[in-house]
C-alpha cells in the first residue's frame, strides 16, 4: 500500500512541475485559474479542486505522457478463454504498455506534446479505466484502488506548489533534462532541480520561507 501510493503520486508530481517548468504559458494559465478560484489570503485546499479544471487536466495529461507505472503490473489468466477469436491458454501472461498507448499517435495528435488542454477540451476522455486511450490506472477488476486518493494528492499538491511558488530553471541549467530512468516505476532520470521564489504572504508558508 505504501510502496504502491506513495512512490507513483510523488513521481507524477515531479513529472508534472518539470513539464509545467518547460511550459511556462501552462504554468501562467494554472496560476490564474488558482488566482481567481482562490485568491491570495489562503492556500488552496481539497475543496477547491472542483473549480481548478485545468490543474487537474495538468494531472491527467502528466499520467498520460509519464504514467508512473508504465507496464502496469503482469497479469495472468486464470483459466483458457477467447478473446477476439485468439484462444488464450490459462496461465497466459499479459503486461500491458501504457506507456506507449499513451503516445500512439493513431488516438492522440502531436501526442509528444505536453498539452492540458486536451483534457479540458475533450472532457469526454477520462484517466479513469473507463477509456482506453489513457491507462495510468490500469481497468477492470485488478486497477489501483486508490486511484481517487492519488489523483487528489497529486492535484492539491501541485496545486499548491503552483500557487505559493514562481518556478524556474535552477541557476546554471539551460534546459531540463527529461529523460527517463526505466523500472517497475518510471522516474525521472535526473531529479528535478528548480528554483521556487514564493509568491504568497511570509505567513502562509508556516514559517518555511
Ligand atoms: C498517481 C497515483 C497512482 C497511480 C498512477 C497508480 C497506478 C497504479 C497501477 C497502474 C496499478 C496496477 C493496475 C493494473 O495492473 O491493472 C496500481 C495498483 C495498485 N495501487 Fe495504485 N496508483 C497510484 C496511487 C495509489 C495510491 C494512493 C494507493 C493506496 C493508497 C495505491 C494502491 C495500489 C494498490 C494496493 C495496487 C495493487 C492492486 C491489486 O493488485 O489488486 N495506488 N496502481
Amino acid at each position: 500500500m505504501f510502496g504502491a501510493g506513495i512512490d507513483t503520486s510523488s513521481i507524477t508530481t515531479e513529472w508534472a512541475l518539470s513539464e509545467l517548468i518547460r511550459n511556462p504559458a501552462c504554468m501562467l494559465k494554472a496560476q490564474r485559474e488558482i488566482d481567481q478560484a482562490v485568491g491570495f489570503d489562503r492556500a488552496v485546499n481539497e475543496d477547491d479542486l472542483s473549480n481548478l479544471g485545468y490543474v487537474r487536466a495538468i494531472a491527467k495529461e502528466t499520467l498520460r505522457l509519464h504514467p508512473p507505472v508504465p507496464l502496469l503490473v503482469p497479469h495472468e489468466s486464470t483459466q483458457e478463454c477467447m478473446i477476439n477469436g485468439f484462444r488464450v491458454p490459462a496461465r497466459t501472461r499479459a503486461t500491458v504498455n501504457v506507456w506507449s498507448i499513451g503516445r500512439d499517435p493513431r488516438w492522440w495528435e502531436r501526442p509528444e506534446v505536453f498539452d492540458p488542454d486536451r483534457f479540458a477540451a475533450r472532457s469526454a476522455i477520462d484517466v479513469k479505466g473507463q477509456h482506453f486511450e489513457p491507462l495510468p490506472f490500469g481497468s477492470g477488476r485488478r486497477m489501483c484502488p486508490g486511484m481517487g486518493l492519488g489523483l487528489a494528492m497529486v492535484e492539491l499538491s501541485l496545486a499548491r506548489l503552483i500557487q505559493g511558488f514562481e518556478w524556474t530553471l535552477a541557476p546554471g541549467l539551460q534546459e531540463l533534462d527529461m529523460e527517463e530512468e526505466f523500472g517497475v516505476t518510471l522516474q525521472r532520470r535526473v531529479p528535478l532541480r528548480a528554483l521556487a521564489i514564493p509568491r504568497m504572504k511570509a505567513e502562509l508558508y508556516g514559517g518555511i520561507c
